[in-house]
């Protein structure tokens, strides 16, 4: 079982995609995967009510500590956070802060991010809409080992994604969220195995 702690700050439709991956009977993460925790640095975020929905130990990390000089600490307590619960891999699904050194080098070649974006295309915030501004004819998704670049780790996997003729900025994330509902399952059945945990 490869075991997945899970960090997200919103919605968490990756979180509950990846959840009932593992526990949908021939669901392609059902014996290969497992989330022992999820946590979050906003405390209203709807990715901690879907894990307390699952039964799944849900943490939030100190209110506005991320905007002060203790981001540092937060980071080594969310590192210890993770270290206890014993995940594999860590997961990021939505996770708003760029991850710095005390994670990074707490978790080495052991945190992986999805993108919504075919990268290195539209790295950063709101890629669906730079995709759409740039008038390109697709785009898509992209999960990737995490490194100190932003957006810039190795690519583990992609699916692309049509633009459509009188695609919004909303019709469009919508489709690429699809997208991502199935690429990110299908990365991590694959890494437990590479990793040797199913
Ligand atoms: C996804 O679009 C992902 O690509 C980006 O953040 C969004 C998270 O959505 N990194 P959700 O919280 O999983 O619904």
């Amino acid at each position: 079982m490869l075991k997945l702690a899970v960090l997200g700050s919103g919605k968490g439709s990756n979180f509950v995609a990846i959840q009932n991956a593992i526990v949908s009977s021939g669901g392609i993460l059902a014996d290969k995967a497992r989330v022992v925790l999820v946590a979050s640095d906003n405390a209203g975020a709807g990715i901690l009510d879907h894990a307390r929905a699952f039964g799944l130990p849900a943490e939030a990390l100190p209110k506005g500590a991320f905007k002060t000089k203790l981001e540092p600490e937060i980071e080594q307590t969310l590192a210890s956070l993770i270290r206890r619960s014993g995940a594999d891999l860590v997961v990021l699904a939505g996770y708003m802060r760029v991850v710095k050194a005390p994670l990074l080098d707490a978790f080495p070649e052991r945190i992986i991010n999805i993108h919504p974006s075919i990268l290195p295309a539209f790295k950063g915030l709101e890629a669906w809409k730079q995709a759409l501004a740039a008038g390109v004819a697709e785009t898509g998704c992209t999960v990737h080992w995490v490194n100190a670049e932003i957006d810039g780790g190795d690519v583990l996997g992609q699916e692309r994604v049509p633009i459509l003729p009188g695609d919004t900025a909303e019709t469009l994330h919508a489709r690429i969220h699809e997208a991502e509902h199935r690429l990110y399952p299908a990365v991590i059945a694959r890494l437990a195995v590479e990793l040797g945990k199913a």
